[in-house]
């Protein structure tokens, strides 16, 4: 399968990038991390998640979020919405795209949703429906496609199996996190073949965290796939707070760079975004993530810093 000429990036870094934070940020910072994403060309940007303020008190922001977001034309600023409960709200808060996340684990369905698989899928249904009549898209989440922190490896056709479920019910594309960042590239093409069995090509979206330092080997190899649509993070921001040790999304920097020697399009202009990155990890009060954005700013790469 030939590569795509164009690809989508869903800049997940306000919302998974942030949501592990453990100091509170200001809501006007998060709104300035966005209209600097769309001012670099990001046009999928996902802005907060109306989950439990209990479950992930950094988002409890969610509405003011919202309320303080200056909306770009062509530019969607989708939200996480677990349950009706959370779908009513984020709709209350303008929300015009949401997503459900579920997981191809048990245990890790149960530790981030407090639910089985199969409630979850339950619990969706109606999301989605009620999102959809009233035009709003929903796009879905598998978590833990490569591997769980509770139970280890993962089988693609498990994986397949929750993924076809929400396209069935309605997700326009379904992204498939490796939510630990244990994947190799040849575990991820066989996870993109057999979830391709289920869902188009053109609906699955790659959402690589970058733990174990493969996420870029493991787009290279979801591109060769045909897959066109990667979430990532900028400044590679981020963990996972039902996934001890994970780090964060891959780099959105990172992302762009591979892309930009590919000779594929993004319309993403990687130095604006670098000088978000900057701007981002020095309010935060730290070096970027982003091996790009290191090399660009003049940073040392981790691995020479004193510790
Ligand atoms: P629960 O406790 O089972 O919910 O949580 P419940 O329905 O029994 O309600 C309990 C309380 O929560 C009630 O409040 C509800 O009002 C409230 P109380 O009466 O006790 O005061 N509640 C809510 N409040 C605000 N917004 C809501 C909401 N729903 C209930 N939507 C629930 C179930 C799903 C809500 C909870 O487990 C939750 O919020 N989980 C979210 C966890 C989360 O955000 N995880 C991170 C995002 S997923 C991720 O990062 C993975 C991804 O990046 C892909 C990858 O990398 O793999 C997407
Ligand atoms: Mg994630």
């Amino acid at each position: 399968m030939p590569p795509p000429k164009t690809v989508k990036i869903v800049e997940v870094g306000p919302r998974d990038g942030l949501q592990n934070e453990p100091a509170i940020i200001a809501t006007a910072t998060k709104a300035e991390l966005i209209a600097r994403l769309g001012k670099a060309g990001l046009r999928a940007i996902e802005a907060t998640a109306f989950v439990s303020p209990r479950w992930v008190p950094q988002m409890a922001d969610n509405a003011a979020v919202m309320a303080a977001i200056e909306r770009l034309p062509g530019v969607a600023y989708p939200v996480l919405t677990p349950n009706l409960q959370g779908l009513e709200a984020a709709l209350a808060a303008g929300a015009r795209e949401v997503a459900v996340f579920g997981a191809a684990s048990e245990s890790f369905s149960q530790k981030n949703i407090n639910c089985s698989i199969a409630d979850s899928l339950k619990r969706f249904e109606p999301v989605v429906t009620a999102a959809r009549q009233v035009g709003v898209q929903v796009r879905g989440y598998v978590s833990c496609v490569l591997g769980c922190p509770y139970e280890g490896e993962v089988q693609p056709t498990a994986v397949a199996q929750v993924a076809g479920a929400l396209f069935d019910m309605g997700c326009y594309e379904v992204s498939l996190g490796d939510t630990i960042g244990v994947g190799t590239p040849e575990a991820a093409k066989r996870l993109i073949e057999a979830v391709s069995a289920r869902v188009p090509l053109d609906c699955i979206a790659g959402h690589y965290h970058d733990t174990y330092g493969m996420a870029i080997a493991n787009i290279y190899a979801s591109l060769q796939c045909g897959v066109a649509v990667f979430d990532a993070s900028v400044a590679g921001l981020g963990g996972c707070p039902y996934a001890k040790g994970a780090s964060g999304n891959v780099a959105t920097e990172d992302v762009v760079y591979l892309l930009n020697g590919l000779g594929i399009a993004t319309g993403i202009d990687l130095d604006a975004l670098i000088d978000c990155s900057a701007w981002i990890s020095a309010t935060l009060g730290r070096p970027p993530g982003s091996k790009v954005a290191r090399a660009r700013i003049g940073l040392p790469s981790p691995a020479t810093e004193p510790s």
